[in-house]
């Protein structure tokens, strides 16, 4: 595990950026998993740019998100699938049809989760996954819990988790108290993994999780366990 501090939000923004675009480059129908949150912004803008510069070509990239809310429409203003075509999609020469997020609105939830495992199989697995973390180590919406969990699942939002996005919503009440989650066997077959954290409010949980005992009660300190990890750490 390389863990890198930089001084700035936008170093971490282009450091990470770096990554992605080497990743499309090298192997331009890379499979990418994305994340959504305040973190993966500034990495989505350096790549919007170099792809605006010409530096860039996503058409025959696919990408694969980590989570969506349970019962949020698509074009939910704080739906992940908009996020990401707002974030993201809108501005790059990437395939609609090569960009696939949780369905929230899935009648059959079970389904739905085996079926985005299945998918994440059938295009060869991830290639490069982005992860950003919470301040109680969850990855995706992989909470704290007894045992780390292998499928992708409708998981319940830790309280913690519904605090932290109160800021997107305006007020906790509206959060979603579930979502779609990929769960932890697709994220550890990724074969790299690139994990962002910024901000004083990320320096503990940064510390607990890849310095601490690995422990599905710190969801994301499983990632010591995986052999290509690179986190980016930023105190801005
Ligand atoms: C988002 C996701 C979450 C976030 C985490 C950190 O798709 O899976 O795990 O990465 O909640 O969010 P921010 O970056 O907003 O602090």
């Amino acid at each position: 595990m390389k863990i890198i501090s930089v001084e700035s939000y936008r170093k971490l923004s282009r450091l990470g950026a770096n990554l992605i675009a080497a990743q499309v480059t090298v192997k331009p129908r890379s499979v990418l998993g994305l994340a959504t949150g305040s973190s993966p912004v500034g990495i989505y803008r350096e790549l919007i740019a170099r792809y605006q510069a010409g530096e860039l070509d996503f058409s025959e990239t696919t990408t694969v998100n980590l989570d969506e809310y349970i019962g949020l429409a698509p074009d939910h203003p704080q739906s992940y699938r908009r996020f990401m075509q707002e974030n993201l999609f809108d501005h790059i020469n990437i395939d609609p049809a090569k960009t696939f997020v949780p369905n929230g609105l899935a009648t059959d939830l079970d389904a739905e989760c085996a079926a985005y495992d299945r998918r994440i199989v059938d295009l060869g697995g991830i290639d490069l996954q982005l992860l950003g973390i919470g301040v109680d180590g969850h990855i995706g919406f992989n909470e704290p819990a007894d045992v780390f969990e292998k499928p992708t699942r409708a998981a319940d939002l830790h309280p913690s988790t519904i605090a932290a996005n109160a800021r997107f919503f305006g007020r906790a009440d509206d959060v979603p108290r579930r979502a779609v989650s990929m769960g932890m066997g697709a994220i550890m077959s990724a074969r790299k993994i690139l994990l962002i954290a910024n901000g004083p409010a990320k320096k503990d949980i940064v510390e607990r999780a890849f310095h601490g005992p690995i422990t599905p009660r710190v969801p994301a300190s499983i990632l010591q366990l995986h052999p290509d990890v690179t986190v980016i750490f930023s105190e801005e």
